[in-house]
């Protein structure tokens, strides 16, 4: 079967959680609601790569007032499922954000270590304001996350997730819904 066809679940994956149009409604919600937030503020909504790359497309189409893009790439996983803690730039900002309103999206808030460090590291470069927005949170029972992102897209249960930008070893970020990936592929 074709990833890219429909919406019929990918042999790995063990179940849909999110389907194509729940994802339009709920980015289009996240979106309308920065719009009323940032008028008159120009935001610059900041993807972190590679993960974030379809949410954010998606976001911005749904953002009605001006705003700004640019990019940045960490990598927190390898090609592994679990977070090391060590965050590292792959790719820093082109623009300067000094005294700008800056927007993070992210694809999926789990532990919060790689957004907490990307909150610190812009926040020491001067900007108005930071804030986050997260497609997807991961409930983990007993956890606090260590960021409460402003805009939540929806909460996920503790499995692996892909598609809809998110991969395991870069594979499945082309899957149209966002769905949980069978244990037995990655394990
Ligand atoms: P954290 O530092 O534990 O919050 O991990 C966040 C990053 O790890 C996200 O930006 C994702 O790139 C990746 N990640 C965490 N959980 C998942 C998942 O379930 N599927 C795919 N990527 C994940
Ligand atoms: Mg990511």
């Amino acid at each position: 079967m074709s990833e890219l066809t429909n919406n019929q679940a990918h042999p790995d994956i063990e179940s849909i959680l999110i389907t194509q149009e729940d994802l339009n409604h709920i980015v289009s919600r996240m979106g309308a609601q920065i719009s009323a937030d940032y008028a008159e503020k120009n935001p610059l909504v900041i993807t972190v790569l590679r993960g974030a790359f379809i949410f954010t497309a998606d976001l911005l189409r749904n953002i009605d007032v001006p705003c700004s893009i640019d990019f940045m790439a960490v990598s927190s996983y390898g090609d592994g499922v679990k977070s090391t803690g060590v965050v590292r730039i792959v790719k820093d900002l082109d623009t300067k954000i000094e005294g700008r309103h800056v927007i993070i999206a992210e694809d999926i808030l789990d532990s919060g270590l790689t957004l907490s460090y990307i909150v610190d590291m812009l926040k020491s470069r001067g900007p108005a304001s930071v804030e986050v927005a997260a497609l997807l949170v991961k409930d983990i029972p007993g956890k606090t996350p260590s960021l409460k992102p402003r805009y939540v897209g929806c909460h996920v249960p503790n499995e692996f997730i892909v598609g809809y930008g998110l991969d395991f070893a870069e594979r499945y970020r082309n899957l149209p819904y966002v769905g949980i990936l069978k244990p037995e592929v990655y394990s």
